[in-house]
């Protein structure tokens, strides 16, 4: 009963959408009217506001790994197990790919899942951000780096700590991730994917 409880609370969580709420806190456009329209930091970078894309990296960041921490640090207490706390890392993620909020309309995942792997282990979660700026500073492409970081976060995950339940749950959210961005896959091969720092048009 607490597993489910504490799963429907991390998806609820999850739910907040910090692009939509940073964006009407700074009087910006909505993010999913311009740019890429996804709801998340790179895209709120677009309407040329670096306070308000930082406050949505720091917002979606905060609350996957708020969830996953108070799952490994108190749920225990309250009968949560492995399995357990990889259901939260799982719900938390979901909510924010497909928040009740928002009509079910959320972002791609990326600031969340650095969240989440934070939560679950601070190591974890500097390798896949390292992996993340490396990438991202050798070829500017916000998505690149997350799609390269994805790819390695469970394997972080097995180095650290082997095969288990919450390995389960880390290589599920990588999938996930690399299925939300389909669109910055083909924009990727064919040239057309923008880069850290381009502006989008009408964005404010
Ligand atoms: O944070 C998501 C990022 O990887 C891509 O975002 O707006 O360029 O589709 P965007």
């Amino acid at each position: 009963m607490n597993t489910l409880i504490a799963t429907i609370a991390a998806y609820l969580v999850g739910s907040i959408s910090f692009a939509v709420v940073m964006s009407r806190a700074f009087g910006l456009s909505d993010p999913r009217t311009y740019g890429s329209k996804n709801p998340g930091a790179t895209n709120v970078l677009r309407s040329g506001s670096k306070k308000a894309a930082i406050a949505t990296l720091v917002g979606d960041a905060a609350k996957g790994w708020l969830a996953v921490w108070l799952a490994v640090h108190f749920g225990p207490q309250f009968g949560l197990e492995e399995g357990g706390i990889a259901l939260v890392a799982i719900a938390v993620f979901l909510g924010h790919l497909w928040p009740v909020f928002f009509r079910f309309v959320g972002g791609k995942g990326v600031a969340t899942a650095l969240g989440v792997l934070l939560g679950i282990n601070v190591w974890l979660g500097l390798a896949t951000l390292a992996t993340w700026l490396i990438v991202a500073y050798a070829f500017r492409y916000s998505s690149l780096a997350a799609l390269v970081a994805a790819v390695f976060a469970p394997f972080y995950y097995g180095l650290l700590f082997g095969a288990d339940e919450i390995l389960f749950a880390v290589a599920a959210m990588s999938i996930l991730l690399l299925y939300r961005h389909g669109n910055n896959i083909a924009n990727l091969m064919a040239g057309k994917e923008s880069k850290i720092g381009s502006k989008a048009a009408a964005a404010k």
